[in-house]
């Protein structure tokens, strides 16, 4: 579906498509231990976010230029604007590729070389996150801040990933009020394996601004009328979430339950080059499995634009929202 939209929740890291794998590894010279593409994407059938991980790290190991991390910024940025993407705010994961001796510099310059020219080639206005691995520590964590400091006038927030249950947002407490005593807007991952009580830290300890994923809020009552009541924006990935066997089918996500809770919920593909879908493959998806009318749809659009960092733009915010409400199905 191409209503205009913004995407909230998009690691680039999976937006690697296996043809663009195939031709980073032969240009930087790695093997890759499948014999092509088709079998590579065959390999994509997951029982859980850590198999679905493990897959997804290793494959990181074809991106080591500028070059590599412009080529994967821009290829997801032309699929995004086919698919009604007017803005995107974009997770990078630094230490997946510090840890294998990629400097910070090299990704963070490298995705903004795509990012700078979006909206001139692309049409679509951007945002990066840098996101903590949360099932690394916290020193780690504050030594790869500390890294990203000459960056920083890139980077519009930062968030948590990685293996959710057991690593409670608690432990980031102090590399969050670094980010925000320097400006930045924080997000963290929250509610998508892991349990309401990582939902309620989130908010609580890191004091963050959106929560990504948060579908397990509905098992806590208390926990949806703080989220109501304060408007916190949920950024919720269906195709992920089936994929990932968070939910069971599409039929039965959460979704409509949080928007009658009152919940500013959006709709984005988190890892779309491994879950079956881009943005508005994963709008598509719902409509059809949820018989999601109209008005529903253009809420989600909406509350898409509502809940982005467009702060200090707010000019852009109204123009998308105005798009939102001439779009004719
Ligand atoms: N990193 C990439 N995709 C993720 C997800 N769905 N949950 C946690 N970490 C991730
Ligand atoms: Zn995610």
């Amino acid at each position: 579906m191409t209503i205009p939209k913004a995407e909230l929740h998009l690691h680039i890291e999976g937006t690697l498509e296996p043809e663009l794998a195939f031709a980073l590894a032969e240009r930087n010279g790695v093997t890759l231990p499948y014999a092509s593409a088709d079998e590579l994407r065959r390999a994509y059938a997951f029982d859980d976010l850590q198999s679905f991980l493990d897959l997804y790290y290793a494959l990181m190991a074809v991106l080591r230029t500028e070059r590599d991390f412009a080529d994967l910024a821009d290829a997801y940025l032309a699929r995004a604007a086919a698919q009604g993407v007017r803005h995107a705010e974009i997770f990078f994961d630094p230490q997946a590729h510090t840890a294998r001796g990629v400097p910070i510099g090299t990704v963070v310059e490298g995705l903004a070389r795509a990012l700078d020219g979006s909206r001139e080639r692309h049409g679509v206005s951007t945002r990066l996150i840098m996101c903590f691995l949360r099932d690394e520590s916290a020193a780690s964590a504050m030594e790869t801040f500390e890294a990203a400091r000459p960056h920083l006038h890139r980077i519009a927030a930062v968030g948590l990933d990685s293996a959710e249950v057991g690593h409670p947002p608690v432990t980031f407490r102090e590399v969050y009020d670094a980010a925000a005593a320097a400006g930045l807007r924080r997000v963290a991952h929250a509610g998508e394996e892991g349990p309401p009580a990582y939902v309620w830290e989130a908010l609580d300890v890191l004091g963050v601004d959106r929560i990504d994923h948060g579908i397990r809020s509905m098992e806590d009552p208390e926990l949806v009328a703080r989220l109501a009541r304060d408007q916190v924006p949920l950024t919720v990935c269906p195709l992920s979430n089936v994929r990932l066997r968070c939910v069971a089918a599409l039929d039965e996500h959460p979704l409509p339950a949080m928007l009658d809770a009152g919940l500013l919920v959006t709709v984005n593909s988190d890892d779309p080059a491994y879950f079956g879908g881009y943005a508005g493959d994963n709008f598509d998806a719902l409509r059809d499995a949820l018989a999601l009318d109209e008005d529903t749809v253009r809420r989600l659009a909406r509350n898409s634009f509502r809940a982005a960092f467009l702060d200090g733009e707010e000019h852009l915010r109204a123009r998308y929202l105005a798009e939102v409400d001439a779009y004719v199905f």
